[in-house]
Formats: C-alpha cells, sequence, structure tokens
C-alpha cells in the first residue's frame, strides 16, 4: 500500500489540484487500485513557491502540472504498485 497525497491548500488550489485530485481519482479507478493507494488530500505542504500543485508518494514530494497528472500517475505511481 503506497500513500499518495494531493495539496489542497489555497495556492495548490489555485494552480488546479482539483484537477490533479479528479484525474488520480479516475486512473484509481481504471486500474483498481482502491486496495493499493491510499488517497488522501492534505493541507498545504510548504511547497507553494514552486510551480505547480504539491503531490507526495509516501514521502517523496513532487510538484506537477495538471494537464501533467496522467502522465506522472503513470510513470510514478503505477511503478511502486503494479
Ligand atoms: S498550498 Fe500546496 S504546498 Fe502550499
Amino acid at each position: 500500500m503506497i500513500e499518495l497525497s494531493v495539496c489542497i491548500g489555497s495556492s495548490c488550489h489555485i494552480k488546479g489540484s482539483y484537477n490533479v485530485i479528479q484525474t488520480f481519482q479516475q486512473m484509481i479507478e481504471e486500474n483498481n487500485l482502491h486496495g493499493q493507494v491510499d488517497f488522501k488530500g492534505t493541507f498545504c505542504m510548504k511547497q507553494c513557491d514552486k510551480p505547480g500543485v504539491a503531490v507526495a508518494i509516501d514521502n517523496e514530494k513532487f510538484n506537477i502540472d495538471p494537464a501533467q497528472a496522467r502522465t506522472f500517475f503513470k510513470e510514478n505511481v503505477l511503478p511502486k504498485v503494479k
């Protein structure tokens, strides 16, 4: 089980965290990963100054462009659960 979190703080919200959440939820459904990915929203990850939405896989932090959320999931989440 990996923990996947998306920042829902105000700065990330403006940068599109809602879209990232939607995409990740969809990917979890499509790949049937409910038992393998603990998906949650989290408060400000102190990454506001970086471009993109703050995302964490376990304790590793990333900043992603919402338009790249699908690619990010494929490249960084799927290899950890398959
Ligand atoms: S609001 Fe997301 S890192 Fe600060």
